[in-house]
Parts: C-alpha cells; structure tokens; sequence
C-alpha cells in the first residue's frame, strides 16, 4: 500500500497540537499575505476555469505554514490531500504507486522535496507535465517500460532550501511562492488565536511578548505558548501577561531578543574560537555539536535575517551585534570590554 509514505514531519504530540491550531481556510490564515493573495486568485481561477491547479511550490524555513497552505489549497479546491516526503520515496515505483491512487484535481503534497532521490526525481517531470509515468518493469532482457496514465492532479512540493532544487523540477511549477518570517504583529495575532482555541488566559501584551521571542515562526510560537501556559498553570494561576511569559521563557533560556543556547552558542563559538569568522559551516558544526545541515536551515537564517551573521564566500562571520549582544568589542574575543 501506497499509505506506507504517507507522512508527516512532526512527532506525535507536536502534531496533535498543532493541527488543532492549524488554521484551515485562507480567511483565518494570519500574515504572508501576498503569498495568501497569489494563492488565493491561484484558487479562484483554476476554479472558474474548472481546472486543475497547477503545481505550486513553497520555499523557506521551517514552521512558517508550507504544510497548512498545502492543506488550506486542498479544501479550498475541495480537493483530496496525501502528504509525504522527499527522502521516503525511495523508488520510482513507490511514487507511481502514490499517484496512481489519485483522483482528478488531487493533491500530493511532498515535503522536503529538495531531499527526493534523483532517480524518483526524473519520473516526477513527466508526470507533472503530461501526467504520464513511464515505469521500466523486469530486469535484463525482459525488461521493458510501461506507461501508465495519471488523472490530472497538482503537485505542492515544499522545500527550506530552494537553492538546491535541480532546473527542470523548479521549471515545471506554475507558481513559486517563498514564505518569510513573520512580523511581530502577525505573531501576537496568531498566539492570541491559538490561545482562544486553547482557553488559555493571556493579555494582549502578553501574547507580544511571547510573539517577540519566537524566532519569527508560528510553529515556535505556538510552542512557546504551550510551554509559558503549563508555567502559569503551574506558578502563578493560569493567567499570562508579559512578566509570566517573561519568566517562563527566561526558564528555557530564550532570551529577549528570543535566542536561544544553540544560537547564542554558535555566535559566542564564532566568536571565541574563530575571532568571529571566516569559519566554515562544517567546523562550525562540529565545534558547536550539531548537524551543519541543521545550523544551516534552522538558525542560520534567522541569525541572518536578524543581523547577527553573514555568509561570505570565505565563511560565515558574524557581525558587530553579535559582538554587542554579549557586550564584546567588534575584535575582540573577551568579554566584559565594553
Ligand atoms: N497557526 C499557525 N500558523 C498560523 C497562521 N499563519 N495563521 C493562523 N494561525 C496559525
């Protein structure tokens, strides 16, 4: 059965949590709003024209809401969705299977799809072009090739790293749309929504608070709520304001400008043990203990977006607020000079 990749990227409970928070129409879909707007017209065409929608692919970090527009398109389509991966389909086969279950008009949407085999890749260009798939059955000389005919169907491919889509997959999407971080605003929205949905007691100021710490992203955000929620339970009678969720997020050191230890550990590496750069991504991972592909779509970009590094040809260095922010002199590599 094709159900075997059918998945989703998040673990159980953080899934549970957050498709009760995912909004699921365009109208309670809060930020990204050129992204909406495209999308939504996208919609409203294919519709007037009754049409298939052509595929659509969404790039930028993760937890922005790649998988909650793919699911937002669906229904407004009225449309089934199967969700899987890239790396999960290890074989043409395994991908003829998924789409050959589809009905007209369905969705497939595939995660990470920088990350698919190449292999897989070749067999996906035919059938988002002519929705055929030409699948090589037997091996040595009974080998031969079989082509199958897919109901027209939209392909929604996501990725955190469009760089590394090859030309003709990107050329074969009708529309590219790339999500960004999240105003501070849209943030405070979305922790007041959710917190509605969740009968959590919160201020305005300090759904703010809270907003202002999560990295630019709804899934931090929603996060945070949950954990700034279980320490007003616990501390001080449920209810939340800027002080409670200061004091709850100090607890998980996310600090004010809401950096975490890995990205305060990255920045003070650099710093300490490199004079604040060039450093190459690889000696940076091993010298902070993680995955360089993980510093590299997970906080490198906020640390760029924010101002705190710059990626040369030579390496990355960080900049002279990262230097401010531990109250270090550009230069200098010990602390308490300023
Ligand atoms: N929950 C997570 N992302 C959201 C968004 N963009 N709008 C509303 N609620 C959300």
């Amino acid at each position: 059965m094709s159900d075997r990749f059918i998945t989703d990227t998040l673990n159980q409970a953080d899934t549970e949590f957050e498709v009760s928070l995912r909004p699921a129409r365009f109208e309670d879909y809060i930020g990204q709003t050129k992204v909406k707007e495209r999308l939504e017209l996208f919609v409203e065409a294919a519709k007037g024209r009754r049409d298939v929608l052509d595929h659509v692919l969404l790039s930028g970090p993760p937890g922005l809401g790649k998988t909650t527009l793919a699911y937002i398109l669906a229904s407004a389509m009225g449309v089934n969705i199967k969700v899987t991966s890239g790396p999960v389909i290890d074989k043409p086969g395994d991908l003829a299977g998924l789409l050959t279950n589809m009905e007209r008009g369905d969705i497939l949407f595939i995660d990470e799809i920088h990350r698919m085999q190449r292999a897989v890749e070749e067999y996906l260009y035919s059938a988002m072009e002519d929705f055929v798939i030409d699948i090589m059955i037997d091996q040595g000389p009974n080998a031969r090739s079989v082509r199958l005919n897919l109901e027209p169907f939209t392909l929604i491919g996501a990725t955190t790293r469009s760089g590394l889509l090859t030309a003709p997959l990107r050329s074969r999407f009708g529309l590219t749309n790339r999500l960004d971080y999240y105003e501070a605003e849209d943030l405070q929205a979305i922790i007041l929504r959710s917190a509605r949905i969740l009968n959590v007691d919160i201020t305005e100021d300090g759904a703010r608070e809270i907003g202002g710490r999560a990295r630019g992203t709804p899934r931090i955000a929603n996060s945070l709520l949950r954990w700034v929620r279980d320490y007003a339970q616990v501390k001080t009678g449920n209810r939340i304001d800027p002080e409670v969720a200061d004091k709850a997020l100090s607890m998980l050191d996310i600090d004010a400008d809401g950096l975490d230890e890995m990205d305060k550990r990255m920045l003070l590496t650099m710093i300490e043990k490199f004079s604040g750069g060039p450093v190459g991504i690889g000696s940076l991972a091993v010298s902070v203990g993680e995955e360089a592909g993980t510093l590299e779509e997970v906080y490198e970009p906020y640390l760029i977006q924010e101002g705190y590094l710059k990626r040369t040809p030579q390496g990355r260095v960080v900049t002279e607020r990262a230097y401010r922010k531990f109250g270090l002199r550009p230069g200098s590599e010990q602390r308490d000079l300023l």
